[in-house]
């Protein structure tokens, strides 16, 4: 890559409506955790299926031929930024659907005593639709969370395997603790035991996406409208692994495919609106760096590169605030450093309820919520109230610096104020 590159965030920001627009543009928009904003690019693909290509797709006449191609190039595009075939992506409503279509379509394989490993550091819905299979006879047994760093201990998975595991489920990276998990460890810890895994790619995939194969994760979900998109989820199932999963579509639809395991079909206009992701990072790439580069896995790798670098100082600066307040509790790593946390940062403050602190940032404009985010068990294992949970600030690599700053000094007033 180009020596010293690095984001161009008047270029970035450009591509992106939201910070134009009344509503949205005079806010620090720190809630990203939540879904992030969306290029014009994806609008342009959206408004195009929707102007020109609102036909049932597949068909002969023109209109229809390009719906169909539109629908495939979106999911192939995707496919090849995480180094999938396309037809291991399954592009569902979302991750909480794709999750629970997955464990209804590995239930019918489960015999009475096999076990399901989950953590209490997942969002529910890496947990949920899990423990629902205990109904099946199976047995869930749980990788619990350090309650005071909130981290989960690879001594403790290997304590759990055994012969009888049949499947782990893991956070890539919690939408809480936000540090990342080393998922290349897990598999081989897992797979070493007969095990297959599934990872919850949610808090991590919106930093860069991931490399399927170099994570060797079996199955791994995550939400597009996190990632730059429209509202859908991506669950990405591993060619050999599709045979063995039972359809959860028309009956009539063949089984051991990605169809098999969306019930209904895909959204038509936003699976191709995908294809704007794609048009996103490549007019990064074309704007950032000079040599072009065919590989549109390695052109994305190389934004997600610039990403990163522009994340780091965003968290960095944050968290060397927060650590230095006596009355915060940091949750999660203690550094910014993208090696090992995402730029998504909770805390809770002494003696004040998370939610009074959102609600006092909001004169200074900045946008961030408290709670649990439905990672309750993580919150609870941290011994904090379940419904007041955390304060959260989520960045992408579009925020500011000055964004940041803006937080902290809203944090700073409030905190005074006692
Ligand atoms: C870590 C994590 N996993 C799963 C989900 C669920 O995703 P979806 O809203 O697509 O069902 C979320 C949503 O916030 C999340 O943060």
């Amino acid at each position: 890559m180009d020596g010293n590159v690095r984001l161009d965030l008047d270029f970035v920001r450009a591509q992106f409506p939201a910070f134009r627009h009344p509503s949205t543009g005079p806010w620090a928009f720190l809630e990203n955790a939540g879904g992030s904003y969306v290029p014009a690019a994806v609008m342009d693909r959206l408004n195009r299926f929707l102007v020109a290509t609102k036909v049932q797709p597949y068909g002969d006449f023109p209109a229809a031929v390009e719906a169909g191609e539109t629908m495939d190039a979106g999911r192939a595009r995707i496919a090849a930024l995480i180094n999938a075939h396309p037809e291991e992506v399954v592009i569902g409503a979302s991750t909480t659907m794709n999750v629970y279509v997955l464990a209804q379509a590995l239930r019918p394989t489960l015999r009475p005593g096999d076990e399901i490993i989950v953590t209490n550091q997942d969002h529910e819905a890496n947990i949920g639709a899990w423990r629902r299979l205990a109904e099946a006879g199976a047995v869930i047994r749980e990788w619990c969370i350090d309650p005071v760093t909130g981290l989960l201990d690879r001594a403790d998975l290997e304590g759990l395997l055994s012969q009888r595991t049949r499947l782990c489920c893991v956070t890539h990276c919690s939408n809480i603790v936000a540090a990342i998990n080393d998922i290349p460890a897990i598999a081989a810890a897992v797979h070493a035991a007969g095990g297959l895994v599934m990872v919850d790619g949610v808090s991590y995939a919106p930093h860069g996406f991931p490399d399927v194969r170099a994570l060797d994760a079996d199955f791994y979900a995550f939400s597009l409208y996190k990632t730059y998109g429209p509202h859908l989820g991506l669950l990405y199932v591993r060619q050999d692994h599709l045979a063995l999963l039972a359809n959860q579509n028309h009956g009539f639809l063949p089984a051991g495919t990605a169809l098999a395991l969306n019930p209904g079909g895909e959204n038509h206009e936003e699976t191709a609106a995908l294809q704007g992701i794609a048009d996103y990072l490549d007019a990064l790439h074309a704007h950032h760096l000079t040599a072009p580069e065919p590989d549109p896995r390695r052109r994305g790798a190389a934004v997600f590169a610039l990403f990163a670098a522009q994340e780091e100082a965003l968290a960095t600066r944050l968290v060397d605030y927060l650590r230095d307040r006596p009355e915060v509790r940091l949750i999660g790593p203690r550094s910014g450093a993208r090696s090992v946390r995402a730029p998504t940062i909770a805390f809770t403050v002494a003696g004040r309820r998370s939610h009074d602190i959102v609600r006092a940032l909001l004169p200074h404009q900045v946008a961030i919520r408290s709670g649990n985010f439905y990672a309750w068990r993580c919150v609870e294992a941290l011994g904090l109230g379940r419904e007041d949970g955390v304060v959260r600030a989520s960045m992408v690599h579009y925020n500011t610096l000055a964004e940041v700053d803006r937080l902290i000094a809203g944090l700073e007033r409030t905190l005074e104020r006692r």
